[in-house]
Formats: structure tokens, sequence, C-alpha cells
């Protein structure tokens, strides 16, 4: 039987839905709306298309946002001197800085970003006072994708508590803070990697599975146990016709797009995992909604939170 398919749109939208009643009322107390600033250091095709996709959400909710978007030969300095002109202007509640910058910013800028953000302003929960808090579980600002997926088994019904759960992958925006968030709901949580020795074997016993090792297709069937929970938070780009056929099958209106565009956006997880698991995230349509829909939640807990100030 085909896996049960679960809906990270429907429960974007849902928690967009209940987003905007509070929204509402924030603006109402406040006199203003919450405010996101989103900083883009050059113009990598994706990360517009991602950026552009959280100014409309934000639009649509009734946020404050808009993009600065800087040269990609801009220098480190330029970007943390704008992140410090975001972080000392009363009106802008949270900050964003889309990951990746341009590698000509050498190693570790991404850090030096999230060193200079203001955690009361860190809608990622990616400063090191923020992730500080998501490991002693007390965080208000946690990381989108993570929160997003314990939001979509939760309100899928699925239990956490006392299961086993893999992840694949040891990120900070994704590895890292989803395990955390797993171990502190009470689940058994063993983390994958590049060096994991066997990985097949190990994911192969999770009771949820979740994949973020950006390689498309990555998990076959050998990697999943009957009856899991698979969570895909793969967002790979496939441009090799027969990798795409292998992925999307032939004669699909998803390969047909294809054909015509000559790429298309495929998960890490392998069409074929949809007949061993018991639930499975599509791609797309799965976390990248949730995602969206909780940088939302995040923008309005700051706005709240430096109102009651
Ligand atoms: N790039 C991919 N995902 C994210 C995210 O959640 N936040 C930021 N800032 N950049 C990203």
């Amino acid at each position: 039987m085909a896996a049960q398919v679960l809906d990270g749109a429907a429960v974007a939208r849902q928690i967009r839905s209940e987003l905007a009643e509070r929204v509402r009322s924030f603006e109402k107390n406040a006199g203003r709306r919450p405010c996101l600033r989103i900083v883009l250091v050059g113009d990598k095709a994706d990360s517009e298309i991602y950026v552009r996709s959280k100014l409309k959400s934000a639009s649509d909710e009734g946020i404050d946002a808009s993009l600065t978007q800087l040269a990609a030969q801009s220098s480190i300095e330029k970007v943390l001197d704008l992140v410090r002109t975001l972080n000392a202007d009363p009106t802008v509640d949270g900050i964003l800085v889309q990951s990746p910058l341009p590698s000509s910013l050498g190693d570790g800028a991404m850090l030096r970003v999230f060193d200079t953000i203001d955690p009361a302003k860190d809608v990622d929960g990616f400063t090191p006072v923020n992730v500080g808090r998501l490991v002693q579980n007390r965080a208000a600002l946690v990381p989108c994708t993570p929160a997003g997926i314990v939001q979509l088994l939760d309100r899928s019904r699925i239990e956490i508590a006392g299961r086993h759960a893999v992840v694949i992958g040891r990120s900070d925006i994704v590895g890292k803070p989803i395990a955390m968030l797993l171990l502190h709901r009470h689940a058994t949580v063993t983390i994958c990697h590049s060096r994991t020795p066997d990985l097949a074997a190990t994911a192969a016993r999770a009771d949820i599975l979740v994949s973020a090792i950006g390689r498309a297709g990555f998990v076959r069937k050998n990697f999943v146990k009957a009856g899991a929970v698979v969570i895909d938070v793969g967002i790979n780009r496939v441009t090799d016709a027969a990798v795409a056929s292998a992925l999307l099958g032939e004669g699909s209106l998803r390969h047909e797009s294809f054909l015509k565009k000559g790429s298309a956006v495929v998960g890490d997880v392998h069409p074929e995992v949809s007949a061993i698991a018991g639930a499975l995230t599509p791609v797309p349509g799965g976390v990248g909604p949730l995602t969206i829909a909780m940088l939302m939640h995040n923008t309005l807990v700051a706005a709240e939170q430096r109102q009651r100030r």
C-alpha cells in the first residue's frame, strides 16, 4: 500500500490562518504591523525564488516585509554594516540573511552574520544565543524548517515520544536543530552523516526518518523500516535527463514539465520508498511551505516580544 502523504501545504495554510488573526490583533494593539527585513547577497536563482516566496507569504499575512539585495561582490563588512543598521532600527522586528552567502565572502561568513544579528530579531533562530536556548529547551525563536517538521508531526497526530528518530544530515539549519527538537520531545535520536558506516542499516531502524542531506533520491527502500514516517527535507534541482526520468517517472506531469523546463526540484527520498513507508512528505508541497509558515510565526513572536519590552 502506498504511504500516507503528509500534506505540508495544507498544514502550512492552517498555521498561517491561525497567525493571520494574531497579526491583526498585534497591529491593533501596537499600531503597526510586524516587520521583517530580508537580506540577499548576490543573485543565485534558487535563493531569489525562496526569498520571493517569503516576501509574498509575509504580505499575504499582513506582515510588512522587504528585501535588500546586495551585489555578489559586496564585502563581508558591508553585509555586517547592513545587519548592524537593521539591529539598530526600532521599526524592524525580524532580520533574515539568506544562506548561502557567495563563496567569495569566505568560509565562516555566515557565522559572522549570525554573530552580529540581534538575537531578539533572529527569526531564523541561528544566532549563538538562540542556538544555546534551543539546546536548553527554552527557545522562543526556533529554526523554521525543524519547527515546521514538528508542527507537521503534531498536527498529523504522529507520536514522537518514545520513538526512534534518525536524522540524515548534520547542518546547523536543519540536521542539528531537528535532532534537538525531537530529543526534547522524548524521542531517541540518532544523527547520521557522510562518515556514518552502513547508513542505510542505521536509517532502517527509524520509526521517524528525517532526511536533510541534499542528494536527489538518496534514500532508497533499504533505508526505511516498513511503516516508518519519512520526512523529506531535500530541495534538489535536477537537470540530468536520466536522473529526472528515474525520479519523476516517464510520462508523469512532472516529467513533462521537466522536459519543457530542463530542470525539476526533487527531494532526498526516492519514489520507491512510498511502497514501504507508513507516511511520507512530498517534494514539493511537504516541508517547504511549513518553513515559510514558521518564518511568519517567528516574525510575529519577535514583534510581540519586542513590543512587550
Ligand atoms: N537557506 C535555506 N534555508 C534557509 C533558512 O531557513 N534561513 C536562511 N536564512 N537561509 C536559508
